[in-house]
């Protein structure tokens, strides 16, 4: 599959690595330097380049949107017509200090992004976990018991997209229904986040739901 990576940072840069690993065409994209998109594209080390936005969009199956909430309309413009793509975002409804959420209880960063570009197939993904346990997760996929990842979507074809790649990251994606639900996945990361970063454990956290009746 052609993913293009709109956001080349802690997110963006470590899942377009992890996809390029597991065998898709990546194109790493939007970040301040030319000279950073170029070396993820080299160590990543399968097929994989660097673009602009505009590039890494145009042949895309599908993008990943990893950005702080601020530059959302700065990259979507640099990115251009999305019409009909599959677009998986992590990104969070974050304030400018990354203390709180700005969009949340009636609306979430997913919905609004759904709102921002209607004519695209919106994921929630990967948006419930640190970056600093992607790597561990990728590397220990071959395990029996995997950690969940939860995603949400209104588009049952995007949805399925998500899914195989949220599986080749190496978790097990549990679909939490429609886009609306991001409203709660979202600040269920904040709890994520004080335990990886507030916590005396390290920031190496990902989670499991089990269901113990039938
Ligand atoms: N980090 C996490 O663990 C985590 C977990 C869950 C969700 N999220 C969410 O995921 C999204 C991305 O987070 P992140 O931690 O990956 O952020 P990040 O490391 O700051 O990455 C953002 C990317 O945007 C680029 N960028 C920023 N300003 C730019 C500009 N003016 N022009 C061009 N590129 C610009 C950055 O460039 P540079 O590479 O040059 O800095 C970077 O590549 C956020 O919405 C966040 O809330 C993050």
């Amino acid at each position: 599959m052609r993913i293009g990576i709109l956001g080349s940072g802690l997110m963006g840069g470590k899942l377009g690595t992890i996809f390029a690993r597991a065998g898709h065409e990546v194109v790493f994209s939007y970040a301040r330097s030319e000279e950073k998109l170029k070396r993820l594209a080299r160590e990543a080390k399968g097929k994989a380049r660097h673009g602009t936005p505009r590039e890494a969009a145009q042949e895309a199956d599908a993008l990943l949107l990893a950005v702080h909430w601020s530059r959302m309309d700065d990259v979507l413009s640099q990115a251009g017509d999305l019409s009909g793509k599959v677009v998986l975002t992590c990104s969070l409804p974050m304030n400018d200090d990354d203390t709180g959420l700005v969009v949340a209880h009636t609306s979430s960063a997913a919905e609004e992004l759904a709102r921002m570009i209607p004519k695209a197939r919106v994921v929630a993904a990967f948006n419930t976990v640190p970056s600093e346990v992607l790597f561990a997760v990728y590397e220990a996929k071959r395990k029996a018991s995997r950690p969940s990842l939860v995603y949400c979507g209104d588009d049952r074809r995007a949805k399925e997209v998500a899914a195989g790649l949220i599986r080749d990251v190496g978790f097990d994606p549990v679909d939490a229904g429609p886009l609306r639900i991001a409203r709660y996945t979202e600040p269920f990361t904040l709890l994520i986040a004080r335990l990886a970063y507030e916590g005396d454990r390290g920031p190496e956290l990902a989670y499991r739901f089990e269901w113990r009746g039938k």
